[in-house]
């Protein structure tokens, strides 16, 4: 039967009590680790693209995301504390629903962290080109050499977006050699990344126009499945800028007291951003104004599309928020303080290759988890000699990466991205349903208040969010998801461990590589 694959909650349990990883974690790191993982390209790059969807309406498509990601933490919450161990919710639904639909979150996890690194790549490049090469250096990249081709949503006379590219290989080649990220690195991200965006709110909220913020709906609440537009179809994009705090809970292992302290550190980290972000948004479109720029039939111009790219081009539209690939920086700009504007764009430029190590940390650990199980080439996770590091699935994800920041826009990787995370939070909340009904009595530390309605709430949210992402981004996750059938009953299927009736997770190679999660342990490599 292929559903009938479920591994024993008290298995996972026991592999995890086995380990007995050092837990040192508290919820204040786990809170930090969260933020730094949270605030990135999402808010620094994608408001621009947020703006072209809904204009103003911008302010409540953070609200809307927001809300469905504090539900999500919720589920998220009571089962990280309940099974505190490494693969989130490939582990989460191997547990409940088994193997195969483990399978599938599994595999779209991978994409979500491959692609989420690959679109955040591509918004330091533009923090790069236009901060630190063309305001510090009075470099102009020319057009072929920042930005992909203009039939994928690039620039007039883009080529490759080779500063996209260098970063993710860098990342990459750091990932590789086993350089972590201490907890005292993050926390000084954190905190240019906080004290960045509270300057930008306090000097843009004085200054804003209410008049700005007419029309506030220019595309309607609900711009139509499959369109991208509308408040709707902006939430559907920047729920990119809240992907991360689900890596609080690959931390688990590590934490003391998980029970208390994941839920703290879930639901802090996302409270403190979702705040954060709706001021960002106010002072953004408040300040210079956010209306997108519409088409002949007066619906927006999809964002990352030809069509866009060539009307930003045109001079009379060289100021709008909507064109901009430093949003933040550009406002700033805007409004007088060019100073300040440039700081930012140095906070970004520092900050964000760190998010992009968390993704590709991530994506390596379910890749790793998943072959532990037998479902991938263990081969893939080999861990190199010296450095300790699964370097061959790592080399292959960053070049993957690479090419995807070399050629596509930034608003069509967070997009294709989400709908993969979209996918893994549905299921995290479908487990949570299915283990409060079959397993009532086991302990849980943190128990989700109305918990059917909350899982039924995020489920039903994720889905929404899901629709109202352009058709393409929609329509990645059932191709990728054929590839993964594919490789499921052509590879996985035949050497998974619990198939072969190992119930224990052995753990041959990999027992000396638990590398350290980046920004939460004290022992960077
Ligand atoms: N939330 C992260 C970002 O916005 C992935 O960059």
């Amino acid at each position: 039967m292929i559903f009938g694959r479920v591994k024993p909650l008290d298995a996972i349990l026991e592999t995890a009590q086995k380990k007995s990883l050092h837990r040192s974690l508290g919820w204040f790191q786990l809170t930090l680790f969260g933020i730094g993982s949270v605030i990135g390209t999402g808010i620094f790059v994608l408001t621009s693209a947020g703006a072209q969807k809904a204009g103003p309406g911008l302010m409540l498509a953070f609200i809307i995301a927001g809300m469905v990601c504090i539900v999500a933490a919720l589920c998220y919450a009571e089962i990280a504390a309940m099974i505190p161990v490494a693969g989130s919710a490939y582990t989460y639904s191997y547990a409940t629903v088994g193997e195969f639909v483990a399978w599938t979150v599994g595999w779209a996890l991978i994409m979500e962290y491959a692609i989420a690194a690959a679109a955040v790549s591509v918004g330091w490049s533009g923090y790069f080109t236009g901060t630190i090469l063309n305001e510090f250096m009075g470099i102009d990249l020319p057009a072929w050499l920042r930005a992909g081709p203009l039939f994928l949503g690039g620039e007039a006379g883009g080529v490759i977006n080779l500063p996209a590219m260098v970063i993710a290989l860098l990342v990459t080649a750091l990932l590789i050699v086993g350089t972590s990220e201490s907890a005292k690195v993050n926390a000084v991200l954190v905190a240019i990344k906080v004290i960045a965006l509270a300057a930008f709110v306090a000097l843009t909220l004085p200054r804003v126009d209410t008049a700005n913020f007419n029309p506030f709906l220019p595309a309607g609440v609900f711009g139509g499945f499959g369109t991208g537009v509308g408040a709707v179809g902006a939430a559907a994009t920047i729920f990119f800028a809240y992907v991360g705090f689900d890596s609080v809970s690959t931390a688990a292992e590590e934490t003391r007291d998980p029970q208390r302290n994941v839920p703290i550190g879930l639901i802090g980290s996302l409270l403190f951003c979702t705040v954060f972000y709706i001021l960002v948004a106010a002072g953004a479109v408040g300040t210079i104004g956010g209306q997108p720029i519409l088409g002949p039939t007066g619906v927006p111009f999809p964002a990352g599309s030809e069509e866009l790219a060539r009307q930003c081009a045109m001079p009379e539209h060289a100021a709008a928020l909507v064109c901009s690939d430093e949003a933040l920086a550009h406002v700033l700009r805007q409004i007088g303080f060019s100073w300040v504007g440039n700081m930012l764009g140095i906070a970004a430029f520092l900050a964000l290759p760190s998010v992009i190590l968390v993704l590709l940390f991530g994506q390596t650990r379910i890749f790793f988890v998943m072959s532990r199980d037998g479902l991938l080439p263990e081969v893939l996770s080999r861990v190199h000699p010296r450095w300790k590091t699964p370097y061959i699935v790592t080399a292959i994800t960053g070049a993957a990466v690479a090419v995807g920041a070399a050629f596509f826009p930034v608003g069509k990787l967070a997009d294709i991205s989400n709908a993969g995370t979209l996918y893994a939070f549905t299921l995290v909340a479908i487990a949570l349903l299915i283990l409060r009904k079959r397993d009532p009595e086991r302990k849980r530390h943190f128990r989700v208040p109305a918990a059917t309605l909350v899982g039924l709430l995020t489920i039903g949210g994720c889905i929404f969010l899901f629709l109202n992402l352009p058709t393409e981004a929609m329509l990645f996750l059932p191709a990728w998801g054929a590839l993964g059938l594919l490789v499921y009953f052509l590879y996985g299927r035949r050497h998974s461990h619990l198939g072969k009736g190992m119930v224990e997770v052995h753990e041959p190679e990999y027992a000396d590589m638990e590398p350290d999660i980046p920004g939460v342990d004290d022992t960077g490599r």
